[in-house]
């Protein structure tokens, strides 16, 4: 057995896991995290992707092992406990997904570019779903969705000033 902790959507988590023991598997087995998807197995489709330490990763490519002392979000981190987050609302506004298994691990993507990018053009927005593989969106309304959160991220951010300083 291995011990893995993470930091994971804010908590410290720990596991005992045998070696071979994916990310993916360690998410949803071990701690009950199902959001992740096992589309493939083997890296194609993107389902399982996660956030670990900023970055965008096929949790099932990931062994829980290479994870330890990682910070990990996972799409049950994303809202807050009371809002979901604006790429969650803005895919909900735009209709973004349909049968909503690809979702995750969309979102995941567009989280991880947005931190990096706040306003990602439209080529950079298809860069960072490259990795992920829907099957019944055609991707149109998801670009639209990313760049109505980019834009509602952009304003937050520029108002916190004002209200920190309590204008
Ligand atoms: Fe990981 Fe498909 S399940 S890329
Ligand atoms: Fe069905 Fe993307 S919404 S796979």
């Amino acid at each position: 057995m291995t011990n893995v902790t993470i930091q994971l959507n804010g908590e410290t988590r720990s596991a005992a896991a045998p070696p071979e023991t994916t990310l993916l598997d360690l998410l949803r087995d071990h701690f009950g995290l199902t959001g992740a998807k096992n589309g493939c197995d083997v890296g194609d489709c993107g389902a399982c992707t996660v956030i670990v330490d900023g970055k965008p990763v096929n949790a099932c490519l990931m062994l829980a092992a290479q994870a330890d002392g990682c910070t990990v979000l996972t799409i049950e981190g994303l809202a807050s406990r009371h809002r979901m987050h604006p790429i969650q609302m803005a895919f909900e506004d735009h209709a973004s997904l349909q049968c909503g298994f690809c979702g995750p691990g969309v979102i995941l993507s567009a989280k991880a570019l947005l931190d990096e990018n706040p306003n990602p053009a439209v080529p950079k927005i298809k860069d960072a779903l490259s990795g992920n593989l829907c099957r019944c969106t055609g991707y149109t309304k998801m670009i639209e969705g990313i760049q109505e959160a980019a834009r509602v991220l952009r304003e937050s951010a520029a108002s916190r000033p004002a209200q920190e300083s309590g204008e």
